[in-house]
């Protein structure tokens, strides 16, 4: 049974700081299954227990998950000293061990996940798991069949090794007056090195200039979160995840 101390329950949930806590249970404030309590040492069963500040219920969860459209301009860090994270957007939960599932770009858009299950995130995110990361991109240059095949076969983008092979589908090809191409396409890496997607195609003589993911692993965007919005994941899809052992 989940049984862990009132002060951390309360600091879990986001009712403030260890101390925090301390002084706002000493004022009476919180109770536990109806009865005041001013001392917080005690052990909640998170199941059971029902715990109430000011009388409104707390819901606890051990760990939480949440899909994020995340916008430009945001960092996919926890803190940063100039720009926005992607942590500060999940207003809905005040946990401070919220932590992004891996990296996207400031400038990159799209799928992330964002939760406090540091198993399930290192579980995703080892290299041996070879996750598949699927984005759309914009580039400017001519995506042909040749490089389809040099996806394929893996890209020196100036680390030890090649990149793993990546499937490439070219979405469409369009030229304007000056002779100027742009491809749209669909780019699904297994890998998550730095700025992989931009290297690679630096490295066959193109440039992103619009990148945005919509899926990992078993997750997919859900296309109905706007830019910058966020939902939970459901249950079928933490558990989804959870599979992801291979
Ligand atoms: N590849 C990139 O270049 N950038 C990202 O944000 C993700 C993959």
């Amino acid at each position: 049974m989940p049984n862990i101390r009132l002060d951390k329950f309360l600091a879990d949930v986001g009712v403030g700081t260890r101390s925090q806590v301390k002084e706002i249970t000493k004022k009476g404030r919180v109770c536990v299954n109806d009865n005041v309590v001013k001392k917080t040492d005690i052990k909640i069963d998170t199941e059971n227990d029902v715990v109430t500040l000011d009388g409104k219920r707390l819901a606890y969860f051990e760990y939480e998950y949440f899909m994020l459209n995340k916008p430009q301009g945001v960092v996919s860090a926890t803190k940063d000293n100039l720009s926005k994270t992607v942590v500060e957007l999940i207003t809905e939960s005040k946990r401070r061990d919220l932590f992004p599932v891996g990296r996207l770009d400031k400038d990159t858009e799209g799928l992330l996940i964002i939760t406090n299950d540091g198993v399930l995130a290192n579980n995703i995110l080892a290299p041996g798991k070879h996750v598949d990361k699927t984005y759309y991109a914009v580039v400017d240059g001519r995506a042909t069949e040749d490089t389809v095949d040099l996806f394929s076969a893996g890209v020196d983008i100036g680390d030890d090794e090649l990149t793993k092979p990546a499937v490439l589908e070219i979405l469409s090809v369009t030229d304007d007056e000056s002779g100027a191409s742009q491809s749209k396409v669909k780019i699904t890496i297994t890998e998550g090195r730095y700025h992989q997607i931009k290297r690679m195609f630096n490295a066959v003589g193109m440039e992103v200039t619009y990148l945005k993911r919509l899926s990992m692993g078993p997750i997919f965007l859900d296309e109905t979160l706007e830019c910058g919005t966020y939902r939970r994941l459901t249950d079928e899809e933490i558990k989804l995840l959870r599979e992801v052992h291979r």
